[in-house]
C-alpha cells in the first residue's frame, strides 16, 4: 500500500515511519527543505526516544523515503494523509488551517485514480467537509473521498503509542475509504486494539474533547493542590485515593506548573471556539484554561516566596525547559511563561536541558544563560527550580549540589523530591500541594 505523509514534524514523521514498520511504502513530504535534507541523511529534526533506529531500518529496507515534492508520490498514493500544524490562530484562539488547506489545495493538483485523503492534523469539525470541497473545486474530476484519523500518540512514547494504540478512530463517508483505512492499521488490530469507525464530524470531535477532558484534569488536580497547601493536605494522598476509583483512574492527578505542549493548550482554546461558534457553551474548558494560567502564575509566586519576598538580584537555576521529559518541543511549554517573569523582576536565571536548549535559545529572553552541566549551573545559585522531571533530576547528588550552591532553597514544582530528604540534606524545599 503507498502511502503519503504531507507534514513530516512530530506526528508525520513517527506516523509515517510506523507505517513503514507495518509494510507500508511510505513518503513523508515536507516544505522546509532543510528538515528533509535532514532527514535523508538520518538525522532527526525531533528528539524522540527511538525514532532515530525506526526510521534508519525502515529506510535501509526501502520503505520509507523523504522528499519536498508533492509529485509523484501523490499521483502513486492509496492513501494521503494531511499531517501539518494546527497552531492557535493569532488573535483569536481557533485552530489555524491555512497549513491544512494549503495542503489540500497541493494534494488535488497531483491526485490521479482513487486516493483516499486523511486529516490526521487536529482540526476543527467540519474540517473534512472543507477539505473535500478544496479538492473538489481544485480537481473537478478526481476520484477521492475525505476522511479523519485524528492521532493521540504523545510526545516522549510517541512510537509506542503510534504501534499499541489504546483506540484508533476513523471517520468516514465512504465504504471505500473504510477498507483501504482498516487494511492500513490491520497490524494493530491484530493486537486487539480497538478501531472506531465513525462520522467525519465525531471523529474530529473525539480528538479536541480527549484533549480537553485531560487538560481538565491537570487543572483540577492542580486547583485541588493549591487547597491541600491551605488546609494541611497532601495532594499526592489526595490523588491516590481519588485515583484507586476505577471511574477516575490515576492517570493525570500529578500537580505540576501547569499544562503546556503543543496540544493542550491549543486545542482547548479551539474546542472553546468550535463551541462559540456554534452557540453551545464550553465552561468547564474555560474553566481548565484559566486555572492553567492561574498555576503558571502561582509558581512564580511560589519561588518568589521562597526566596524570601523577592528574585530581584537573585541567580535561579531551572532544572528542565521543555513541557515535559523525553522531548525537545518547547511549545506553550510552563518554563515560557514562568521564566521571563523571574528576569523582569530581576532575577538571574540560568538554565538546563537535556534536549531543549536550542529550541529554549529563540524562545527565552536573551539573558537567560543555557548550561551543559548541572553542578556548574547550580555552583554559586541562591535557588534551585525543578520545572522538568527528566529522569536525570530524579537522583541528583543533594550534597554536592548543597556544597555548591550559594543558598539553600529548592522548589520542587514536579514534586520529584521529599520534604524530609531535602530538610536532612539542609534544604529550604518548596513543593507543589504536600503538607
Ligand atoms: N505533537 C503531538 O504530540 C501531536 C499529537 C497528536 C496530534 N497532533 C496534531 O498533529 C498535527 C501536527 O502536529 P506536529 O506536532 O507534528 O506539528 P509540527 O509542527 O511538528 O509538524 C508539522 C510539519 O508540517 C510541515 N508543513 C506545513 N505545511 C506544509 C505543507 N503544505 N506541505 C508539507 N508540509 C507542510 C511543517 O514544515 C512541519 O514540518 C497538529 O494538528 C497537532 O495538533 C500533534
Amino acid at each position: 500500500m503507498n502511502v503519503v505523509m504531507i507534514g513530516s514534524g512530530y506526528v508525520g514523521l513517527v506516523s509515517g515511519a510506523c507505517f513503514a514498520e507495518f509494510g507500508a511504502d511510505v513518503i513523508c513530504i515536507d516544505v522546509d527543505q532543510d528538515k528533509i535534507d535532514r532527514l535523508n541523511r538520518n538525522i532527526m529534526p525531533i528528539y524522540e526516544p527511538g525514532l532515530e533506529d525506526l526510521v534508519a531500518r525502515n529506510v535501509t529496507a526501502g520503505r520509507l523515503r523523504f522528499s519536498t515534492s508533492y509529485a509523484p508520490a501523490v499521483r502513486e498514493a492509496d492513501l494521503v494523509f494531511i499531517a501539518v500544524g494546527t497552531p492557535t490562530r493569532r488573535g483569536d484562539g481557533h485552530a489555524d488551517l491555512v497549513y491544512v488547506y494549503d495542503a489540500a489545495r497541493q494534494i488535488a493538483q497531483h491526485l490521479d485514480g482513487y486516493t483516499v485523503i486523511v486529516d490526521k492534523s487536529t482540526v476543527p469539525v467540519g474540517t473534512a467537509r472543507q477539505v473535500e470541497r478544496i479538492i473538489r473545486e481544485e480537481n473537478p474530476s478526481a476520484d477521492f473521498d475525505v476522511a479523519s484519523n485524528p492521532e493521540f500518540l504523545r510526545e516522549g512514547a510517541a512510537i509506542a503509542d503510534f504501534l499499541r494504540p489504546d483506540r484508533v478512530v476513523l471517520g468516514v463517508e465512504s465504504a471505500r475509504a473504510e477498507r483501504l483505512l482498516r487494511e492500513l492499521y490491520r497490524p494493530i488490530n491484530l493486537i486487539e486494539a480497538p478501531i472506531m469507525v465513525t462520522n467525519r464530524e465525531s471523529a474530529e470531535l473525539v480528538k479536541y474533547a480527549s484533549n480537553a477532558f485531560l487538560a481538565t484534569k491537570i487543572s483540577f488536580i492542580n486547583e485541588i493542590s493549591t487547597l491541600c497547601e491551605q488546609v494541611g493536605a497532601d495532594v499526592h494522598a489526595v490523588a491516590k485515593g481519588m485515583g484507586l476509583d476505577g471511574r477516575i483512574g490515576r492517570k493525570f492527578l500529578h500537580p505540576g506548573p501547569g499544562y503546556g505542549g503543543s496540544c493542550f493548550p491549543k486545542d482547548t482554546m479551539a474546542l472553546i471556539r468550535i463551541a462559540q461558534e456554534h452557540g453551545a457553551s464550553c465552561r468547564i474548558v474555560e474553566a481548565a484554561v484559566e486555572v492553567n494560567a492561574a498555576q503558571k502564575a502561582r509558581m512564580v509566586k511560589k519561588i518568589r516566596e521562597a526566596l524570601g519576598g523577592s528574585e530581584a538580584g537573585r541567580t535561579i537555576a531551572v532544572l528542565g525547559l521543555t513541557f515535559k521529559p523525553e522531548t525537545d518541543d518547547m511549545r506553550d511549554a510552563p518554563s515560557l511563561a514562568i521564566i521571563p517573569n523571574l528576569v523582569d523582576k530581576g532575577a538571574t536565571v540560568r538554565a538546563h536541558d537535556p534536549q531543549g536548549i536550542t529550541e529554549a535559545k529563540k524562545l527565552l529572553p536573551q539573558k537567560v544563560v543555557y548550561f551543559e552541566d548541572i553542578y556548574a549551573m547550580l555552583d554559586g545559585a541562591d535557588a534551585c527550580v525543578l520545572m522538568t522531571e527528566w529522569n536525570e533530576y530524579r537522583g541528583l547528588d543533594l550534597g554536592r549540589i548543597r556544597e555548591v550552591m550559594a543558598g539553600n532553597v529548592f522548589v520542587d514544582l514536579r514534586n520529584v523530591y521529599e520534604r524530609d530528604m531535602m530538610s536532612r540534606h539542609g534544604f529550604s524545599y518548596t513543593d507543589v500541594g504536600r503538607c
